[in-house]
């Protein structure tokens, strides 16, 4: 691997975005590409949009790639938020390896972050424990590190929680993601409501250390921090909307 460096990239419901990482010190060399998520959300049109980018940075080495949804042996398992069946059990590492003769990696996108961050972030320096992670953008990505190891693929933004106007219980990334503030018109004091319900109810469960924040919310603590109530410590992702990107390409230096 030429001085350390991978092509890390990050596929979201809205943008897929890329960027070269030094995988030794985490962070990004030169900028960000950034391109709209082509739709219909299918295979082809996401490896199109990799080509792309792939080909804006004149890339010929490993690619680490972050994907909402369950990863298994880098098969794809789940994609709630992004084509649903259109991805299920497709092996993205070997489609952009094909289409961009690049070796691929794929991980989890809010594993490829909490990796990011315990590593080059927040969890930097930071005593052993459990450490837990969540990504609040189009849903609600969630990654849990015990002492410093992943436990990968934690859906819990699927948590069931009640949806006070349908009457019914819904995913909890359905009430309180990113996407649900914006799509419900909710003030950060209303949406911080909602979401510390859902911090509640997660560390009911799981009983973490610390959980850190991050995801498209991560740059606008200011504006919701203040409402934050937690039973554990809470931060913000140091490396805000760099963690996927820079997890991604980190996590593939380690599996390539
Ligand atoms: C997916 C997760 C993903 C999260 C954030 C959820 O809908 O099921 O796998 O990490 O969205 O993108």
């Amino acid at each position: 691997m030429r001085k350390n460096l991978v092509l890390g990239l990050d596929i979201g419901g809205s943008g897929v975005k890329g960027a070269v990482v030094d995988v030794a010190k985490g962070e990004f060399v030169g900028d960000r590409i950034r391109i709209p998520t082509p739709t219909p959300h299918t295979p082809s049109n996401i490896v199109s949009a990799i080509s792309e980018i792939v080909a804006g940075f004149k890339w010929k080495g490993p690619i680490g790639c972050g994907f909402p949804g369950v990863i298994r042996s880098q098969i794809i398992e789940t994609a709630a938020n992004l084509g649903g069946k259109n991805f299920i059990g497709v092996n993205l590492a070997e489609e952009i390896g094909r289409a961009c003769g690049c070796e691929a990696w794929i991980i989890n996108d809010a594993d490829a972050a909490g990796s990011a961050e315990i590593n080059f972030g927040v969890g930097r320096g930071r005593r052993d424990g459990v450490l837990m992670m969540l990504t609040v953008g189009t849903g609600i990505g969630v990654s849990m590190f015990s002492n410093r190891t992943l436990v990968p693929n934690l859906e819990l933004g699927h948590l069931r929680m009640r949806d006070k106007a349908l009457k019914k219980y819904i995913a909890a990334e359905k009430i309180c993601s990113d996407a649900a503030r914006k799509s419900h018109d909710l003030s950060w004091q209303q949406w911080a409501g909602r979401f510390n319900k859902y911090l509640q109810y997660v560390h009911s469960l799981c009983w973490p250390d610390l959980i850190v924040i991050g995801g498209g919310v991560a740059s606008k603590s200011d504006k919701f921090l203040k409402y934050i109530k937690a039973d554990c410590d809470i931060a913000v992702a140091r490396l805000e909307n760099r963690a996927g990107i820079i997890g991604a390409a980190y996590e593939a230096s380690k599996n390539i």
